[in-house]
């Protein structure tokens, strides 16, 4: 007998909702992005992401059952974000979930946002199984989890301050790309030279795994500014390009480095930053020199979106996870937590 789960997202700022059938097969996948909406002030604005949820939230979930053709008898259990996020656009996703469970008597299971990127590693590559390393790098979390088993995660490292996706919006911001900077930086870098401006790469001596990358944006402030004092003219795509590859250099060396001490394998990436080309290039290479397997999502899977909370919701609704009418929004959820 087949498991078909409604998942729900809404951590942030993509209102997003998925039929996803045994954790696997993704019936259906709606995102509606709310970038256009923030990138006005440079950022997501939590008051004005709640809002647009509470806006969209119906409409995407209905638009995901009518794509997957399926009905509400065919649906055995909502899987919802709960944490970690923003408070108001988790709550709109949660009272979703709860309305609904209520009204068509269905089980919730609540996810963690982070479990659900590293799932979305399973839709695309059948003969991923934990145990595996996993780099984590999106707007909010950059760690390198130790995924044991489904459900069962180590957070092997973690960054000191930013997270790489803060890094690229922080520096896309500063050279005059807006938001967000990441696919933008992306671009930009693949006219420049990576090795034209020499920014340090941080590694910590006492925590080998962990990450820190805000010396590494006030290199890149510094640079700009003394090039304007000096009336230097700045090549943004050199910059970009150089910036970018501090940024992979330091998440490749760590992520290989993790892998390989703690007897994996297999690695794979995840989060928004996980779709950076140049990222996925730079771990195809290593891991191939490495024999260590390496997967990634395709870019749908990697930034927000249900399916993965769907698949992440899957593996913990087949172990017995149940979440009641009592569910709340987590802000600062850890993983692993239930
Ligand atoms: O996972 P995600 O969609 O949302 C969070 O959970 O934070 O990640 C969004 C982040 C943003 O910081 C964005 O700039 C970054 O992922 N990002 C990228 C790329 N696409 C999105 N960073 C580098 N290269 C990309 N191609
Ligand atoms: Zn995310």
């Amino acid at each position: 007998m087949s498991t078909t789960l409604l998942a729900i997202e809404t951590s942030c700022d993509e209102t997003a909702a998925a039929i996803v059938v045994d954790g696997k097969e993704i019936k259906s996948n709606i995102i509606y992005s709310q970038i256009e909406l923030h990138k006005l002030y440079g950022g997501v604005v939590p008051e004005i992401a709640s809002r647009k949820h509470v806006e969209k939230i119906n409409q995407v979930i209905r638009a995901a059952i009518e794509e997957a053709q399926v009905t509400w008898d065919d649906i055995d259990g909502i899987a919802v974000t709960y944490g970690p996020g923003l408070v108001g656009p988790l709550l709109v996703g949660v009272s979703a979930a709860k309305t609904l469970a209520f009204a068509k008597g269905k089980p919730i299971v609540g996810v963690h946002h982070i479990e659900g990127h590293i799932a979305a590693n399973y839709i695309e590559n059948d003969e991923l199984k934990p145990p595996f390393m996993c780099m984590v790098a999106s707007g909010g979390h950059s760690h390198l989890v130790y995924v044991k088993d489904y459900g069962e995660f180590e957070i092997v490292g973690r960054t000191r301050d930013d997270a790489a996706g803060e890094a690229f919006d922080k520096v896309a911001r500063a050279i005059g790309l807006g938001y967000p900077g990441g696919p933008k930086i992306d671009k930009l870098s693949k006219e420049g030279n990576p090795s034209a401006i020499a920014f340090p790469r941080s590694y910590m001596e006492d925590a080998p795994y962990d990450f820190s990358f805000s010396g590494l944006k006030s290199a890149v402030l510094n640079y700009l500014n003394s090039c304007e004092m000096k009336g230097i003219e700045i090549n943004r795509a050199d910059v970009a390009a150089s910036f970018q590859q501090a940024v992979i250099d330091v998440l490749t060396d760590n992520s290989v480095r993790a892998a390989k001490d703690f007897g994996c394998t297999k690695l794979a990436l995840a989060g928004g930053v996980a779709s950076n080309s140049s990222l996925r290039q730079s771990l195809i290479d290593r891991c191939a020199k490495e024999s260590i397997e390496f997967y990634y999502p395709s870019p749908v899977y990697c930034t927000d979106n249900a399916a993965m909370i769907g698949v992440a919701g899957y593996h913990e609704f087949i172990k017995g996870t149940r979440h009641d009418l009592n569910l709340n929004a987590v802000p600062n959820l850890k993983i692993g937590e239930r």
